[in-house]
């Protein structure tokens, strides 16, 4: 393994669980869990030169690259070790990403459309903690916390599918860029949340071993 802490990307479609195996990530491997989602989602009625985040998020849409590319390179400066999560998400962002770092590896998560679209509308965000839920398989015992549980924006149906094709046209072509280069590493992510993390943490292991 390599002297500083490791440099890692979480890539995969909405609700792939980029949120969920980044939380093991950053317990393991002691690193910065840089999000560009929940940044923005913390900012989205910030005034830019192109509007608010919010704007495009309830759309479904990316924010513009120089709002994002900014809140990366602002987190980066203070990481030793990260995972990122939620960025790049189009070619431009790889490129301005690799003009900054360097990588060990690009993890992608894979899921079936399906599964997406069922884990996404799903979802309840817990508003105080930012817990995760989701209506079927994951609902909290306290009923407090249960009645406060909110759906997130961008989580209705049609703004799921929005995400899911800008996910194809846009981020999808990032992982030839990366793949490339040999740094993109695949893991079956329809499975257990536990199962999902063996397979990853061995993957990255691996990766780092070799590096
Ligand atoms: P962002 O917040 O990054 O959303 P996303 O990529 O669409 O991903 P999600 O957070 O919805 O899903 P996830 O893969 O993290 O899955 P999670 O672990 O939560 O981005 C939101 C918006 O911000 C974008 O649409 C865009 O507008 C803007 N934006 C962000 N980054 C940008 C960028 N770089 N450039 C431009 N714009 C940007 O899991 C999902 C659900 O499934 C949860 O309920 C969870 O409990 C459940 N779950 C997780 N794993 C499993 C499992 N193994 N089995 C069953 N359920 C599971």
């Amino acid at each position: 393994m390599s002297d500083s802490n490791p440099r890692l990307v979480l890539m995969g479609p909405p609700g792939a669980g980029k949120g969920t195996q980044s939380e093991n990530i950053v317990e393991e491997y002691d690193v910065e869990h840089i999000t560009t989602g929940d940044a923005l989602r913390a900012n989205k009625d910030i005034e830019t030169e192109y509007g608010t985040p919010r704007e495009y998020m309830e759309a479904g849409e990316l924010v513009p690259d120089p709002v994002v590319n900014e809140i990366v390179v602002t987190a980066l400066a203070d990481a030793d070790g990260f995972v990122l999560d939620g960025y790049p998400r189009n070619e431009s962002q790889a490129e301005y990403l690799d003009s900054q770092t360097d990588l060990d590896l690009i993890a992608l998560l894979e899921v079936g459309r399906e599964e997406l679209v069922h884990r996404l509308t799903g979802r309840r965000v817990d508003p105080e903690t930012g817990e995760n839920y989701h209506v079927e398989y994951n609902m909290p015992d306290d009923p407090e916390v249960r009645d406060r549980l909110v759906q997130r924006d961008d989580d209705t149906e049609e703004t799921v599918q929005e995400r899911l094709e800008v996910y194809e046209e846009n981020t999808a072509p990032v992982i030839d860029f990366y793949e490339e280069r040999g740094l993109v590493e695949r893991v079956d992510g329809d499975r257990s949340p536990d199962e999902v993390w063996e397979d990853l943490d061995a993957t990255i292991e691996v990766a780092l071993d070799d590096g």
